[in-house]
């Protein structure tokens, strides 16, 4: 079963859009496998946006998302990764479209609400530089309770 890595940025954490989004991806029917909130080091949101380290967006990019509490997901389910990135919306809200996260709830690029993993390599990267393996439960032991 597929897995991403999912956070809400410090503008989400700040505007109260943790339940929003989590109710996004749980009405879908994906199931959250781990969460907690955490103050990211520069250090850990520079390795996160390792990709990026070349633009000139960088810095802005480092001091927001290092300036509040960010809320880190792992979240299990059929085609989970490109699922969530529809559901998250294009990059620049202004493009995202209704109905998805950024499309509903932000106005400016750099201020989108929500990181989703954009590949397979991306997700187990990012996933395992947020959280150790303990931290993760399995989608079954979530359910069993339910199905007994
Ligand atoms: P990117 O990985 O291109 O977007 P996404 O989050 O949709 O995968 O960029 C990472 C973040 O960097 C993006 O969410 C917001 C910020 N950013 C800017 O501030 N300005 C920009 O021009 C771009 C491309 C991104
Ligand atoms: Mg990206």
């Amino acid at each position: 079963m597929q897995r991403t890595f999912i956070m809400v940025k410090p503008d989400g954490v700040e505007r109260q859009l943790i339940a929003p989004v989590l109710a996004k991806f749980q009405q879908k029917g994906f199931t959250l496998v781990g969460a907690k909130l955490m103050q990211l080091s520069k250090e850990h949101a520079e390795a996160h946006y390792a990709e990026h380290k070349e633009r000139p967006f960088f810095p802005d990019l480092i001091e927001f998302i290092t300036s509040g509490p960010v809320f880190a997901m792992a979240w299990e389910g059929d085609g989970v990764i490109d699922e969530a990135r529809k559901l998250i919306g294009k990059t620049d809200p202004k493009e995202a479209a209704p109905g998805t996260i950024r499309g509903d709830f932000a106005i400016e690029k750099s201020k989108n609400i929500v990181h989703g993993s954009d590949s397979i390599e991306s997700a187990e990267r990012e996933l395992a530089l947020f959280f150790e393996q303990s931290e993760l439960v399995g989608a079954n032991k979530q359910t069993s309770v339910l199905s007994k």
